[in-house]
């Protein structure tokens, strides 16, 4: 099998170097892909939201499988284009990337067909939205409709926040189109969960559990970032609460798009608050999560290349996926000043050193190749994960390599994971 992954972060060198040890791969691409994913991937500059560069890409290298790692391309159709092209790819198709592409749409899809999820309503009328403040308890949460790249959500502590952050969306249009709906929620209180599933419409294959750590500071303090490290599996939901996840959550979610008229195939990856009443959906997202996948992927025990086409196919219900009862920690080593403005091109040190230690990859997120040195070229650089046969083991493996790393500016949590392995 001929296999393009799109994209060019830490998730797409993940899935390319799991990918790259499948014998059913013959020959891996990546676009536009980075230099860690170039090690098991032809690198091709195309950007993923260049649909027709896409296309082309296909055809030219006669690929029988695209992987679309991130949500844009996917809420723009990119897999509606390659199937009507008769070209298999991994990823929902437009409608059903709704799920991702419209907060407002996938929370009225929970009510509407029983997924637990807070309390909602959609606005895109300013007096009617803080009209409906009156029926809820402060804090609360305003998100904007559409993608927003992580910054449409608003943890307002008061009324006036409230109206503020409403304002900002619906009248300030700061995050254009994406904000023209604006959600308001009921602020849940629980512990947060990513729960990844793969399904090929009808049936769903759950794959495991991953914690993701959003702030960028210790103490989940500071500001929220795209994810500053993982861990899987997650000891601290109990068997009956995952069974929830699965069945209430994930196989609810992919039979309400199917009722709906909606065949949604691909990966569902819900973020959840495991709350006192149980699991409730914080959000959906329509593709694998970073740097979740760089925690799970090399729990992996099963073909990830086949699993992806049975999804495709739509013959997943045939497949349990496989996994080692390691534990996976990630560690994000971020330029200096991520999430807000960052430098880059800084030569990155250590990389082989770091990568020799045992059980420990590091996966590329936002580098580049520069004079055949290695530099930075993202606000999250790379992603470094290790296996362990306990999350002390993964936790010590990871920060051993994150300590070999270096270049100038290089930040990073020093706490991934230690509630897991505090609490044993
Ligand atoms: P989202 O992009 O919808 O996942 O929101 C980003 C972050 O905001 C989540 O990871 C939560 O930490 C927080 N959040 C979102 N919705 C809620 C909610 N209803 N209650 C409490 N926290 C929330
Ligand atoms: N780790 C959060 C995300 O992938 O959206």
């Amino acid at each position: 099998m001929r296999i393009l992954v799109i994209g060019g972060g830490g998730r797409e060198h993940a899935l390319v170097w799991r990918l790259a040890q499948n014998p059913t791969v013959d020959r891996l691409f990546a676009a536009p892909g980075n230099p860690g994913i170039a090690v098991d991937a032809t690198c091709v500059p195309v950007d993923p939201d260049d649909t027709r560069g896409i296309v082309d890409l296909v055809r030219r290298e006669s690929i029988d499988l695209t992987v679309v790692g991130p949500e844009t391309p996917l809420v723009k159709g990119l897999v509606d284009e390659l199937d009507a092209e008769g070209h298999r790819a991994f990823g929902p198709t437009r409608d059903a990337a709704r799920i991702e592409g419209s907060k407002a749409w996938a929370k009225e899809l929970c009510h509407k067909y029983g997924v637990p999820a807070g309390r909602s309503r959609s606005f895109t009328d300013l007096d009617t939205a803080i009209a409906y403040l009156n029926e809820l308890e402060p804090p609360y949460v305003i998100k904007a409709d559409g993608l927003a790249a992580g910054k449409g959500v608003v943890i307002a502590d008061d009324r006036s926040d409230a109206i503020a952050a409403l304002r900002v969306c619906l009248i300030d249009r700061a995050f254009g189109e994406a904000g023209a709906v604006v959600l308001v929620e009921e602020h849940l209180t629980g512990r947060e969960v990513s729960a990844f599933g793969l399904t090929d419409g009808r049936e769903v294959v759950p794959l495991v559990l991953a914690q993701d750590f959003k702030r960028a500071g210790d103490g989940d303090m500071g500001p929220n970032t795209g994810g500053m490290g993982a861990y899987s599996p997650v000891p601290w939901v109990d068997e009956g609460m995952e069974r929830r996840i699965w069945d209430e959550v994930l196989v609810r979610t992919v039979r309400a798009m199917e009722s709906e008229g909606v065949r949604y195939a691909g990966l569902l990856y819900a973020g959840l608050m495991v709350t006192e009443d149980g699991p409730k959906v914080l959000e959906f997202n329509c593709r694998f999560g970073d740097p979740e996948t760089q925690a799970i992927v090399p729990r992996l025990r099963s073909d990830l290349g086949e699993m992806l086409l049975a999804s495709v196919e739509g013959n997943i219900g045939n497949y349990k996926a496989l996994w080692a009862s390691d534990v996976c920690v990630t560690v994000v080593l971020a330029s200096g000043g991520y999430p807000g403005p960052y430098e880059t091109g800084f030569v990155i040190d250590g990389l082989d050193e770091a990568g020799a230690i045992d059980d420990v990859v590091i996966f590329h997120a936002g580098t580049a190749e520069r004079r055949g040195r290695v530099v930075t070229a993202g606000g999250r650089v790379l992603a470094v994960s290790a296996l362990g046969a306990t999350a002390e083991e993964a936790r010590d493996r990871a920060y051993q390599a994150c300590s070999r790393i270096s270049f100038p500016g290089m930040h990073f949590r020093r706490d991934i994971a230690a509630d897991v392995t505090e609490a044993g």
